[in-house]
């Protein structure tokens, strides 16, 4: 069954779609067939990549513009939706809440709204458990990490919060740098559990999301955390 079959008649609520791999994501999943509600503050983005998708794809699109920390703002839409896409991101380097408040937000109104399904996406550089080469640790703590303390402090908030809830089938992504490159289909990936990948170098937004739609089914990475990297 092709990526396209499998979504059609499927509704799908992407957070963060306003730019970067929320609005990537979108793209893929219109085009995938899906029934895509496009979430995030900026109305004006919104609109314009309602317009964008539109044009080239179906119409099946809605625009729903407010603050993920606002709760109201997702309790409208989810009812009758089959999976969440959350790909929220501080928009500075300041201590922020947006993964943890803003996702479990996402996980009581999915829950009130009765549905499981929920792909979210981290940082690769929490990746450093048991088995990450010494040298790869040593750049993720020296170098990569500093300057985005706070964004992975409340990622890890993120991540311990899901891993103690068992009403949603979450899935966590972590992902390398995020270039604009092409689609290619051609990436590595592992989830907790297997030994780390071998230097995480970095993924196009195209391919994350490819990713993303070839997985939203999949029950082996429910209650998962994957890396993934070229
Ligand atoms: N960029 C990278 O190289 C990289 C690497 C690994 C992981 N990541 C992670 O991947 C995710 C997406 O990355 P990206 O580069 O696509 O991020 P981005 O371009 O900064 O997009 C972040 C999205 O979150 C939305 N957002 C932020 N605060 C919000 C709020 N309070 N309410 C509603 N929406 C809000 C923004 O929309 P509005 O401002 O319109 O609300 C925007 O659509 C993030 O979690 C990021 O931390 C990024």
């Amino acid at each position: 069954m092709s990526t396209q079959q499998a979504l059609d008649g499927r509704v799908a609520i992407v957070t963060g779609a306003s730019r970067g791999i929320g609005a990537a994501t979108a793209r893929a999943l219109s085009s995938a067939g899906a029934a895509v509600v496009l979430a995030a503050r900026d109305a004006d983005a919104l609109h314009a990549l309602a317009a964008e998708i539109e044009a080239t794809r179906h119409e099946r699109l809605r625009v729903v513009a407010g603050d993920a920390l606002d709760r109201a703002t997702i309790d409208v839409v989810l009812p009758g939706h089959t999976a969440v896409l959350s790909a929220l991101g501080a928009t500075t380097r300041a201590r922020t809440t947006i993964y943890s408040r803003g996702t479990a937000n996402l996980c009581r109104s999915m829950t009130a709204a009765g549905v499981r399904r929920l792909v979210c996406l981290s940082f690769g550089a929490l990746d450093s458990g048991a088995g990450t080469p010494a040298a790869q640790r040593l750049v993720t703590r020296l170098i990569i990490r500093p300057p985005h303390r706070h964004a992975y402090a409340d990622m890890r908030r993120m991540e311990d919060e899901l891993a103690a809830d068992d009403r949603v089938d979450w899935t966590v992504v972590r992902a390398p740098m995020l270039t604009n490159g092409p689609h290619t289909g051609a990436y590595r990936f592992t989830h907790d559990g297997d030994r780390p990948l071998d230097r995480p170098t970095q993924i196009s937004r195209a391919d994350l999301a490819d990713f993303v739609l070839g997985h939203l089914d999949d029950h082996a990475l429910f209650r998962r955390r994957v890396s993934l990297s070229y």
